[in-house]
């Protein structure tokens, strides 16, 4: 009979070796990020230019890590916040991912915020703009913008150039709320009056009943913000309701002259004031080693501040898996707060206290530029230096 003591010691040393083959297998299998996009329905351009940005940058970059091999699984949650939260729960439990970058609007983002939470799994969220996203779960980082950090200095601006009455118009959620409560406060502590706030719906807006109440207010300028993929829509109920030739004056954020749409929206955008974080245009010599690349590898495609969102996120995310040797969780985290880098849109900092974007902000003007195919294009011609969120100013 073997003593009962050596059957123990046996199985104990089962059980070691089991678990020494699990960490070992661990150590040694991919390094997984899950990514979350809208590939399809109405934000499916955020989509499209993050997933190509995202395949850009491990094509410059390779997928080895710490040895191992890094995988991206891409997932696309229609811009759907129970379908974001599925997604994510799924790739949390049954891929176990280290992390989760992408999400295409705000409400997937605040949807999945308790699930990074309860897992400490970091969310690097890529395109979503309303400030208080970051404050929904501690394991947020962002590398897209604020709304309040767009909005504030086109508010300076208005005043300084003799805007003196707006009327605002925005998408009616997050991100709408966050651009018409920052334009409005810095627009009328510079003394400038709000003749009226319009707000359109996020799904499917028709812009003539506002656009009609716009030329009857009779402002100096109307004040847009809606998200990326519908300004050529706006741009085209604008002309067509004669907005063009009321002498009011179209002021927006870059998401209105987006890229992405900009050079097929035509003559009417020559001359719109707009503020932002990128340009595709942006005078620097990594921002046209990336715009050359990324147009290569997408048949001409022209990046938006979408795909930097995601070039940039993706950065984060590989500088951190470096420094925590593919490590997930806090250890990832904590590589990731207080990287800072050249970016294509010019030098950021994630704030190591705020885990939020601190970036240049742009105010450029929609010209044809000869030098670039004479395409449509958001030139830059003042910058406001390394802008925190206002939001997180309270
Ligand atoms: C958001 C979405 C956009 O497409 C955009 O341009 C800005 C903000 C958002 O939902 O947060």
């Amino acid at each position: 009979m073997i003593p009962k003591r050596l059957v123990l010691k046996a199985a104990l040393g089962l059980v070691v070796t089991a678990c020494g083959a699990t960490a070992h297998a661990a150590d040694t299998g991919p390094i997984k990020i899950g990514l979350i996009l809208p590939m399809t329905g109405q934000q499916a351009s955020t989509g499209r230019q993050i997933d190509a940005a995202v395949k850009l940058w491990v094509a410059q970059n390779g997928n080895k890590i710490a040895g191992r091999t890094v995988e991206v699984i891409l997932k696309d949650d229609g811009a759907v916040p129970d379908a974001t939260k599925r997604i994510a729960q799924e790739l949390i439990v049954n891929d176990k991912v280290a992390v989760i970058a992408g999400f295409g609007i705000t409400p997937t983002a605040l949807a999945t915020a308790p699930l990074g939470t309860q897992s400490k799994t970091p969310l690097v969220v890529m395109a979503a703009a309303t400030s208080s996203i970051t404050e929904a779960s501690p394991y947020i980082v962002r590398t897209s913008f604020t709304l309040p950090q767009a909005t504030t200095p086109l508010a300076d601006w208005a005043i300084k150039n003799k805007i003196k009455k707006v009327v605002t118009l925005v998408a009616d959620y997050g991100p709408g709320f966050d651009a018409e409560k920052y334009f409005d406060s810095q627009f009328r502590l510079n003394g400038g009056q709000v003749l009226d706030k319009l707000r359109t719906p996020l799904r499917a807006p028709d812009f003539a009943p506002v656009l009609q109440k716009v030329l009857d207010a009779k402002p100096d300028a109307l004040f847009v913000f809606l998200p990326s993929g519908q300004g050529a829509t706006f741009m085209k109920q604008f002309a067509e309701r004669g907005l063009d030739k009321s002498g009011i004056r179209l002021i927006a954020t870059g998401d209105v002259t987006d890229d992405d749409q900009l050079n097929d929206m035509g003559d009417v955008t020559l001359g719109i004031i707009n503020s932002h974080h990128y340009s595709a245009a942006h005078p620097s010599a990594t921002n046209k080693k990336f715009v050359e690349a990324f147009q290569a590898a997408n048949k001409g495609m022209r990046p938006n501040f979408m795909a930097v969102g995601g070039y940039d996120g993706m950065r984060v995310i590989y500088k951190a898996l470096e420094a925590s040797k593919g490590a997930g969780g806090d250890a990832l985290l904590a590589a990731m707060k207080g990287q800072i880098f050249e970016s294509p849109r010019g030098q950021v900092l994630i704030d190591a206290q705020t885990r939020d974007i601190v970036q240049d902000i742009y105010i450029r003007k929609v010209e044809r530029v000869p030098s670039m195919g004479n395409g449509l294009y958001n030139v830059e011609f003042d910058v406001i230096k390394a802008v925190k969120d206002p939001g997180k100013q309270k």
